[in-house]
């Protein structure tokens, strides 16, 4: 049986993917196999000494130190694409928000008093005239999951639309209508873009993607929208490019008291994702990833460590988080061979510092097995081992 700690109210009915060999937030358990969280901040959390995997029910993993994770041997997942429709729900509607100013609109029809008010509405009304966005060019930088839908849909609203990814994955590119135009330089899309909106992750290359130098090279009156992460925003460059006439709306998820009552700012309170849907479809995705991998040791979608995915064929696998070096995988085969065990499939990935092995065992001997892995457990290149019994063999 596995243990399971979720943070953050995650959705009951998406935890049920977890299955029978899941115990969820048990109280006696205090040292769980996997997290579930959606935003909780793990920064000063000491992880427990059991924990092998974190699934983050959402796309950021901001919240996660994925340094620390990755050192003890804890695989950190997320859950790609999972909220990716209500984020670009949300986007459009700031489109469309943008380009006719409802919110003042309805304030101010707010504040009306009398029985004229449908007189007042009339006379008043003339301030609050906007624009379409048919026929808007909209730039899109990052075409991932929310990205991608958002310049196809854009598309379908009658915008132009630039997008901006020198690392769009295959499977998004092919989902991107011919229609959207591939831009290899983001000075370009700036100089053409009625609408700007983001849509990459937060790293140290696309912090303050938005800064007087690229604010300098924008069309007078674009919207900003941003509902990826505040910080690919430099607020000061903002302010300053809002007074000199370049910016007409920033629109965003992520709120800071800087923000907060600023004339042409909206702010949302990080409801990009909070949709029921998105909510349960992040639980589900997030509960298959950590059964799947407590079950049978593949791991899919993690930002850790590399993906792998082999069918247990064998009567036992050991997983391995290994360092790595040279030479890793021949000792590793060579502590196989000493114990007269025979490998029935061996699959090494690394990514960066570290590695991940999956060993099938064609050996029924438990005893042997147990040698092995206590072997592997003594070995200081080796940072954690699992030993995963197929279940499955007659
Ligand atoms: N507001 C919310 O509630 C909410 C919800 C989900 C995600 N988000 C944010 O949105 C971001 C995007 O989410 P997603 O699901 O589309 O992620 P994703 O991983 O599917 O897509 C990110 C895209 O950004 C691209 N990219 C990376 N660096 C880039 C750069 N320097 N320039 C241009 N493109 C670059 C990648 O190639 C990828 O295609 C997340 O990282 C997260 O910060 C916010």
């Amino acid at each position: 049986m596995f243990n399971v700690k979720t943070y953050n109210n995650i959705n009951k009915v998406g935890l049920q993917e977890l299955g029978d060999n899941f115990q969820v937030d048990a109280k006696d358990s205090e040292n769980p196999d996997a997290f579930i969280i959606r935003s909780q901040n793990l920064h000063n959390v000491d992880f427990p000494a059991n924990l092998k995997a974190i699934a983050r029910a959402g796309a950021g993993t901001n919240n996660i130190p994925i340094d620390k994770a990755t050192e003890k041997g804890i695989v950190v997942f997320n859950t790609p694409g999972a909220n990716a429709n209500a984020v670009k729900e949300a986007v459009l509607t700031s489109l469309l928000l943008a380009s006719r100013d409802y919110l003042s609109a309805n304030a101010w029809a707010n504040t009306l008093r009398g029985e004229d008010v449908p007189k007042q509405i009339e006379a008043g009304k003339f301030q609050f005239a906007g624009s379409e966005i048919y026929g808007k060019t909209l730039g899109v930088i990052g075409l991932g999951a929310i990205g991608a839908r958002v310049a196809n849909d854009a598309r379908r609203l009658g915008m132009n639309v630039l997008g901006y990814d020198p690392y769009v994955s295959i499977d998004t590119a092919w989902s991107i209508s011919s229609h959207v135009k591939r831009i290899k330089d983001l000075k370009e899309l700036f100089a053409n873009s009625d609408f700007v909106t983001i849509h990459v992750p937060l790293t140290v290359d696309t912090k303050h993607t938005f800064n007087n130098e690229t604010f300098s090279q924008m069309k007078k009156g674009v919207t900003i929208i941003n509902f990826a992460r505040v910080e690919l925003v430099d607020n000061e460059a903002l302010f300053k490019a809002i007074e000199d006439g370049i910016i007409k709306r920033y629109i965003t998820d992520f709120g800071t008291e800087e923000l907060l009552n600023k004339d042409k700012v909206t702010v949302f309170p990080h409801i990009g994702g909070s949709t029921a849907e998105a909510e349960l479809n992040c639980a589900i995705m997030a509960s298959r990833t950590i059964r799947n991998f407590m079950e049978t040791g593949e791991i899919k979608n993690s930002v850790n460590f590399p993906n792998i995915q082999q069918l247990l064929d064998a009567p036992y696998r050991i997983t391995l988080i290994n360092k790595n070096i040279p030479n890793i995988v021949a000792k590793i085969s060579t502590a196989v061979s000493e114990l007269g065990i025979n490998i029935d499939n061996i699959i090494n990935r690394s990514k960066g510092d570290y590695a991940y092995t999956l060993l099938d065992l064609d050996e029924s001997d438990r005893v042997k097995i147990e040698n092995l892995y206590k072997a592997f457990k003594d070995d200081k290149d080796i940072i954690s081992v699992r030993l995963i019994e197929n279940k499955n063999l007659g």
